[in-house]
Formats: C-alpha cells, sequence, structure tokens
C-alpha cells in the first residue's frame, strides 16, 4: 500500500451541468492532479464521467453494483460487468446508508463482493457501527460481522472504509484515538483471517474536511478517505486531497 487513496462519493447528487463544472474544476486542481483520487458520481452519470475523466489521474467508482451476475430480466439492477464496461475501477459495497435505508445484509452483500471482484473491480466495502453501538460499548463486534464477508475475498484486491455511521454527514468526525483503534482492529482482524493485511487500505470516512484532513491522514493506519458533503466543493476536495499527498 503506498499513498492515500481519496475517494469522492457523491451520493444522490449531481445534473449533468453541475457534474461537467465539478470535473472540469478537479481536472485543474494541481493537487487532484498529483493525488491518488476517484469519484463515484450516480449510475445515471457513470457514462458522463467517464468520458469527462478521460486521460486524467482520477478514477471512476460507482456507489453500488447488483448481486445479480449475469445478464437478465432483473429491472432496475446494474451489473458489476456494466460498471467495468463504463469505465469503474472501484465500486462502494455495503455504504450505510444502503444497509440502513435498503436492508442490505450480508449474504446480499458478500454476493456483491463477489460480482465485483469477478468483473474485475476494487470493491470498497464499509463498514462502521451506530452511536448506540459505539455507546454500548459493542462496536469492535459489529465490526467484525461486518468484516466476516469478506473472507470469501483473500487474495483479491480490496479497500475497506471504516464509517462510523455517527460521524456521517454530521460534521461530527472521530477521533484520532478513535481512527486509529478502529483502523488498528481492522488490520489485525484481516490479518487474522486472510493472514496478510498490509497491502489492504482502509480508509476512514464520516465528516472528513479540509480542516480535519491532515489530523486524520497523519495516522499511519488510515489508507485514504471516503469523502461525501465536501467531495462535492472543489475547494475543500483539493485541500483533502493536498493533505493526503502530504502523508505520503
Ligand atoms: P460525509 O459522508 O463525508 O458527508 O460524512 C461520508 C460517506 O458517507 O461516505
Amino acid at each position: 500500500m503506498t499513498g492515500k487513496l481519496v475517494i469522492g462519493n457523491w451520493k444522490m447528487n449531481g445534473r449533468l451541468a453541475a457534474n461537467l463544472a465539478l470535473i472540469d474544476a478537479l481536472r485543474a486542481d494541481a493537487a487532484v492532479q498529483a493525488a491518488q483520487v476517484a469519484v463515484a458520481p450516480p449510475f445515471a452519470y457513470l457514462g458522463q464521467a467517464a468520458a469527462l475523466l478521460a486521460g486524467s489521474n482520477i478514477a471512476l467508482a460507482a456507489q453500488d453494483v447488483s448481486a445479480f451476475d449475469k445478464d437478465g430480466a432483473y429491472t432496475g439492477e446494474v451489473s458489476a460487468a456494466m460498471l467495468a464496461d463504463v469505465g469503474c475501477r472501484y465500486v462502494l459495497i455495503g455504504h450505510s446508508e444502503r444497509r440502513q435505508y435498503f436492508a442490505e445484509d450480508h449474504a446480499l452483500l458478500a454476493r456483491k463482493l463477489q460480482a465485483a471482484v469477478a468483473a474485475g473491480l476494487i470493491p470498497v466495502y464499509c463498514v462502521g457501527e451506530t452511536l448506540a453501538e459505539r455507546e454500548a460499548d459493542a462496536y469492535k463486534a459489529v465490526i467484525a460481522e461486518q468484516l466476516a464477508v469478506l473472507g470469501a475475498l483473500a487474495g483479491r484486491d480490496y479497500v475497506v472504509a471504516y464509517e462510523p455511521v455517527w460521524a456521517i454527514g454530521t460534521g461530527k468526525v472521530a477521533s484520532v484515538e478513535q481512527i486509529d483503534d478502529v483502523h488498528q482492529y481492522i488490520r489485525a482482524t484481516l490479518l487474522q483471517c486472510h493472514g496478510a493485511s498490509d497491502s489492504i487500505r482502509v480508509l476512514y470516512g464520516g465528516s472528513v474536511k479540509a480542516d480535519n484532513a491532515d489530523a486524520i491522514f497523519s495516522l499511519q493506519s488510515v489508507g485514504g478517505a471516503l469523502v461525501g458533503g465536501a467531495s462535492l466543493d472543489v475547494e475543500s476536495f483539493g485541500r483533502i486531497c493536498q493533505a493526503a499527498k502530504k502523508t505520503v
């Protein structure tokens, strides 16, 4: 694992004109150009983003993928092969918003992970506890259960993103001690389950902003960031990329 990876998760935001302006500005930003970076627009705009990103250092990511790996009668679904076909390198899987609003469970997520790696995509598997689980001191057990799904991915290329649910979109960032504690725990758990964890990046996500990125990236256990709100603003995202580059 070398350098920090910064992925912008646009969530359900964007329009043709706004995406064009954002990607143009990202391509012109020196800090973004110098970083390892990806953006994850909504499905509807992946083709547009792929065309606008052509020839740049910015990779394309999708926010979700179907668990069905063969083409067919699955209305509304988007397969991993389609994501690879339009130029995606990464795909988010198991984001807490998917778990919460779409009741995605571990059996489904295991299928999505398999479908993604089979199509040559790099899954970015999201884990993280709710506030109640943190307060009950159950967060490590919850994360261990979420990580167990990765058992079948030994030897494959994937990324883990630790996103405490209570820190997503709330402005409440986890402390560096809390982040380091969980990141070390994730590494140890992956080591136990796969026998190796050094090459696996663990990103932090949850209210990462320009003004807290330096502190977060100063942790050796942090392999990068999954950025929501701040990824829609070029200046903020550029400064986060700059912080990522500084700590390489
Ligand atoms: P946030 O979202 O940066 O807006 O907190 C992070 C995420 O959900 O990936």
